[in-house]
Formats: structure tokens, C-alpha cells, sequence
């Protein structure tokens, strides 16, 4: 069940959106960048967040699974790549939330191969505590405790989705 009062209102998500936008705008002055959401999780802070931002950018996407095993080491499945060729491009990646860091890492070295001429990380949440990868990240609009959560985006068993502000999800027993 998702718990009564919202870790995140939908005031607080938007205020700090903008905020971000501010900041990538300021950074990315005078340049071009490819926006790259990671999905399903960062569909609605994606698309938020770049009404926020005001330099000339276009937009692609990713879609990945991380199935984690055993032990510190786990697996990213792509099923969805970038269709455009990123080499030159300052690329932002955009995440809904990072855990264990596995999946974003996987991402972001990937993503290297490809000679960008800069890669970046945006990410909604950060569940620090999590962390088993290190992996760095250039923005970030939360960070908060070792719970899960779902709305704006993130999901149970992908539901809850549409919820438009952040909330913890416990199990119903
Ligand atoms: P990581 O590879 O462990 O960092 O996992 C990142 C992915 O796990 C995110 O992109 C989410 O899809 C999912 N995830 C991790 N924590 C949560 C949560 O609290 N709620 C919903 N999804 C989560
Ligand atoms: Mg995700």
C-alpha cells in the first residue's frame, strides 16, 4: 500500500525541478544538448524537467532492466537503444532514481564507448545508502532514506506510476 502522507508533494517536485533546469541551463550555456531519459522510471520527471531547461536540445531515450544477483555484481538488459549517433554530443542522462548505481553505471559506460563529447547525470532520487557502485552524479533533486517509493514516475510492479508526488510503499500484510 502506498503510506498516507507524501515523502514528496508535488509542490516540492516542482519547485526543485525548476531549480535543476536553472542550473543545467547556466552549465550548458552557448552549447547543444541531447537529453536522454532513462525508462519507464524518469518518463514524467523527463519530460518535466526539460520545459525547465533553455538551451537548444533534442531528445532520445533508453530502456533498461537490471536484474540483481547475488553478491555486488549485477545484469543490465537494454531493450531499447539511442538511435542517434551521440559522438560530439554533450549528452545528459536522466534517471528516476538511483539504487545500487548498477543500472546507471552500466548506462554510462556504455555510453562512453560512444565518444560523446560529454556525458552528465541528472537524477531525480538518490538512495545513497543503497550504493554498491560508485557512480557520479552532476545533479541531483533528492536524496532520501533506504525506502521504497513509488509515484512520478517510479513504480510497484508497475503501478502507481501517475501518482503526481513521491510516496513510500510498505507491503500490505
Ligand atoms: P539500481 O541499478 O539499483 O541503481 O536501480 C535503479 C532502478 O531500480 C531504478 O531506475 C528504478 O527503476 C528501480 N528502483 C530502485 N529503487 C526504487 C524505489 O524505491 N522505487 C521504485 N523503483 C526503484
Ligand atoms: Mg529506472
Amino acid at each position: 500500500m502506498v503510506t498516507g502522507k507524501p515523502l514528496l508533494t508535488a509542490e516540492q517536485i516542482s519547485h526543485r525541478v525548476r531549480e535543476l533546469g536553472d542550473m543545467i541551463t547556466e552549465d550548458y550555456s552557448g552549447k547543444k544538448l541531447l537529453a536522454v531519459g532513462i525508462l519507464k522510471g524518469a518518463f514524467m520527471f523527463f519530460s518535466d524537467l526539460v520545459k525547465k531547461i533553455r538551451v537548444p536540445l533534442t531528445v532520445d531515450f533508453i530502456i533498461a532492466s537490471s536484474y540483481v544477483k547475488t553478491g555486488t555484481s549485477g545484469e543490465v538488459k537494454i531493450h531499447y537503444d539511442i538511435r542517434d549517433d551521440i559522438s560530439g554530443k554533450n549528452v545528459l542522462l536522466v534517471e528516476d532514481i538511483v539504487d545500487t548505481g548498477i543500472t546507471l553505471n552500466h548506462i554510462r559506460e556504455l555510453i562512453l564507448t560512444r565518444s560523446p563529447e560529454s556525458i552528465m547525470i541528472c537524477a531525480f532520487l538518490d538512495k545513497k545508502e543503497r550504493r554498491m557502485v560508485d557512480v557520479p552524479i552532476d545533479y541531483r533533486g533528492f536524496e532520501i532514506p533506504n525506502e521504497f517509493v513509488v509515484g512520478y514516475g517510479l513504480d510497484y510492479n508497475d503501478m502507481f506510476r501517475n501518482l503526481p508526488y513521491i510516496s513510500v510503499f510498505k507491503k500490505s500484510t
